[in-house]
């Protein structure tokens, strides 16, 4: 087992930077997502990592060893890819057993990994098909027992799950993580879908257009985001967000605009005060607006339905207010129906705050002017 350290790597291809002085520590054992939006530097992070690019600046290591100039093979690595590539006239025995056999491990060594491997991942019975009488599934699980055969010490998975079916999908991610769970090897997985990020990582790293935006736990990325970026890549449906100015002070300090009245929490006034008159950014949760009258502590606005989808337990309401568009999720049992006008309330608690041209989260703890 290693860990995987980041210090201050970029990665650049002639004029484009598809790293940015990324500094990142993954933790022996941990299972650490890469997640961000198509072309923020998710491959190549990984694809240094496995030696498969050259770093341009920074220092990379794995445990102990700094690898910039150590070939892929003799980094203790295994990959495993969006597209699977087995060979397609070899057994699922030999296309397990191929990479070994490459590396001159003696032949009971073989037989005892593959086995291991193919109980491990339930593949026991399929050791003999070729992989066209396999489904996707089945292949993609026999790419990743060939990661597992490698017995390596940091697992690298690019998007393994993008060519699944969504059921298929939801399965071999529990399967990806109950593998994590029984092996307890570091794994760096990349995805750009964020429900993947958040139902598998130990900690989640975002990125965008190449910079390291924020590591955390799911629950940290969820709760505290740092930046507007964080606030909306995360979590489904996404956050809404509403472009608000800031007037008077203390108890009468309110956030208006859009068709929104917010007084501003106590916990937020000691930063925002110094905003007086300038414009901020509002984000709330769509799961965290409820239908209801509003009350102390909460902030209230009537908005009209215009489209509602049933999700069975809950619905979920476009609504409009003033012309701009708002997403709730309510119980079901409202019975919302489209054209509705409805009141609707939001916990204060649940409110967050960024600057308008930074993007920085306005903290309690911390002064405005800091995050100018
Ligand atoms: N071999 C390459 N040559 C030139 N540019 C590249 C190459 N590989 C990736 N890039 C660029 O680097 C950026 C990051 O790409 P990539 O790491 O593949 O993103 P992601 O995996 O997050 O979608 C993109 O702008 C991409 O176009
Ligand atoms: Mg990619």
């Amino acid at each position: 087992m290693a860990t995987v350290t980041f210090d201050h790597v970029t990665k650049k291809y002639g004029e484009v930077t598809a790293v940015d002085d990324l500094d990142l520590e993954i933790n022996d054992g941990e299972f650490m997502v890469l997640v961000g939006p198509s072309g923020c530097g998710k491959t190549t992070s990984l694809r240094m990592i496995a030696g498969l690019e050259e770093i341009s600046s920074g220092t990379l290591r794995i445990g102990d060893r700094v690898v910039n100039d150590v070939a892929p093979k003799d980094r203790d690595i295994a990959m495993v890819f969006q597209s699977y590539a087995l060979y397609p006239h070899m057994t699922v025995r030999d296309n397990l057993a191929f990479g070994l056999k490459l590396r001159k491990v003696p032949k009971s060594e073989i037989e005892r990994r593959v086995k291991e491997a193919a109980d491990t991942i339930q593949l026991s019975n399929l050791l003999d098909r070729k992989p066209k009488e396999l489904s996707g599934g089945q292949r993609q699980r026999v790419a990743l027992g060939r990661a597992i055969v490698r017995e390596p010490a940091v697992f690298l998975m690019d998007e393994p799950l993008s060519n699944l079916d969504a059921k298929l999908r939801v399965q071999t991610r529990a399967e990806i993580a109950r593998l994590h769970q029984r092996l307890g090897t570091t794994m760096v997985y990349v995805t750009h879908d964020q429900v993947e990020a958040m139902t598998m990582g130990t900690r989640i790293a975002v990125m965008n257009d190449g910079l390291l935006q924020q590591v955390g736990s799911p629950q940290e990325l969820y709760d505290h985001p740092v930046n507007k970026f964080v606030a909306g890549f995360i979590g489904s449906p996404s956050m809404n967000f509403a472009t608000l100015t800031a007037s008077g002070t203390g108890d009468a300090a309110i956030l208006t605009g859009e068709g929104l009245s917010i007084p501003l929490p106590p916990r937020l006034r000691a930063a925002a005060d110094s905003v007086h008159g300038k414009t901020l950014i509002a984000g709330f949760r769509p799961e965290h607006l409820d239908i209801g009258d509003g009350g102390p502590d909460m902030a209230g606005f009537r908005a009209k339905a215009d489209v509602v989808e049933y999700l069975g337990n809950d619905e979920l309401l476009h609504l409009s207010l003033e012309g701009h568009d708002l997403v709730a999720v309510v119980s079901s049992a409202h019975l919302v129906r489209p054209g509705d006008i409805v009141s609707f309330q939001l916990p204060l608690d649940k409110l967050h705050l960024f600057d308008s041209e930074t993007g920085a989260v306005i903290r309690d703890d911390a002064p405005f002017a800091a995050t100018a």
